[in-house]
């Protein structure tokens, strides 16, 4: 098999590595073990337990019952099947709250199902990326049927006050959705105490495959699946079910509750080291987003009067990955739209490039990343200055 040449990997916020623990788990399901896991004979009922240890492995990393899972396809999946359900099981209610800064799943699901007559409120926030909860209280109406809102951010790794947030759509009766996408495996979570009824995951940002996500469903809420066919998933998502995917999830999950405290310690210095160096190095840098309530992976900083694209170029070419404050739609790069609803002018958010680091970052990693990337800035801006 080809190997990839040697690369610093400073995007895990858009896909992480499949951890080897998690792939040899995978592997028999993809060889050996065949079986459909809802066939009668005991080949398939053999695999029927290696799905079910998957749920409990999810369950007890969320703190929830392991019936309360589902798996899915994606993260964008759970999001769609969510906010679908809330609106089926509503009928009279064809109002949606969410914020400004939600992931395109949950943006561009809401755009559709206004194509079909609901209507959506968006919350902004402020230039911290904070969202205020008596602004979300204040947009749900006797029509909304529910209100969903991330719990942190992939751009900026600000995190939301979920706990306060589903606390007041229990007290107004509404669905509450969380797409916690980002969250699970960052920090810890605990269902069991929230009154959360909806919660989206996805395997490939927790060291799972890409292709496999999971919906926590609260076994008290009432649901209408997205996906109708067979009876897998309790009837709440049907296709036959993905067994390597799912089984790899189970042991991300397993894996990012045992090492979730260490890792994120040791996350979060490289994290916080790397900018501490960039601050002190050059001038104009600023970090987007709230300091002190963000991810521990995360840094999304705006290097002032040069283009983020040519730097992300420039770390491309020397193997280091990380992403752009901007996305690339219909050929045309477009300022992020999370920068633009902090505020942040399209200049700030074309200067911006988020770093986000994950488990398989050394420091020896960081010492390279920060030998290249101000020599390239200094460059760039030498440039712009001619
Ligand atoms: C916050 C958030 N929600 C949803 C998604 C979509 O997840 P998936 O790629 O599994 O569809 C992503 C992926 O980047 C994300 O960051």
């Amino acid at each position: 098999m080809p190997t990839e040449p040697e690369i610093i990997y400073l995007d895990n916020n858009s896909s992480t590595r499949v951890d080897p623990e998690v792939l040899e788990e995978m592997m028999p399901f993809l060889t050996s073990r065949y079986g459909n896991p809802s066939g009668s004979h005991r080949f398939g009922t053999r695999v029927k337990e290696a799905t079910n240890l998957a749920h409990e492995r999810v369950a007890a990393m969320l703190g929830c019952e392991p019936n309360e899972v589902v798996f899915t396809s994606c993260g964008t999946e759970s999001d769609n099947a969510a906010i679908h359900s809330a609106l089926q099981m509503s009928p009279d209610r064809r109002h949606i709250v969410t914020t400004s800064v939600e992931h395109n799943a949950v943006l561009n699901y809401c755009e559709a199902v206004v194509r079909r007559g609901s209507q959506v409120t968006v919350v902004p926030v402020d230039e911290q990326g904070h969202l205020d909860a008596e602004e979300v209280e204040a947009a749900i109406r006797p029509e909304t049927a529910v209100v969903s809102v991330m719990w942190a951010n992939n751009e900026t790794g600000v995190i939301y006050s979920i706990e306060k947030i589903a606390a007041i759509c229990r007290a107004k009766g509404v669905f509450f959705h969380t797409d916690a996408v980002q969250a699970v495996g960052k920090m810890p979570i605990n269902l069991a105490r929230l009154p959360i009824h909806f919660l989206s995951l996805s395997g490939h940002k927790l060291h799972a495959p890409k292709g496999v996500g999971a919906l926590y469903l609260n076994k008290r809420a009432r649901f209408q699946p997205l996906i109708v066919g067979g009876p897998q998933e309790g009837g709440r998502r049907a296709g036959t079910d993905n067994v390597a995917s799912i089984v790899g999830l189970g042991k991300a999950a397993e894996l990012a509750v045992k090492t979730l405290e260490e890792e994120n310690s040791r996350v979060r210095a490289l994290r916080d080291r790397f900018e501490k160096t960039l601050l002190a190095e050059l001038e104009d840098v600023q970090v987007n987003g709230d300091p002190r309530a963000r991810l521990p992976n995360t840094s999304n900083l705006a290097f002032t009067g040069v283009d983020a694209q040519a730097v992300l170029l420039k770390l491309d070419q020397e193997g280091i990955c990380c992403s752009l404050g901007s996305s690339c739609t219909t050929g045309a790069i477009q300022p992020s739209h999370v920068l633009r609803a902090m505020h942040f002018s399209n200049e700030r958010a074309r200067s911006s490039l988020r770093f986000s680091f994950g488990r398989f970052n050394t420091e020896a990693e960081l010492d390279k990343v920060l030998d290249v990337l101000p020599r390239i800035v200094r460059k760039l801006r030498q440039l712009v200055a001619t």
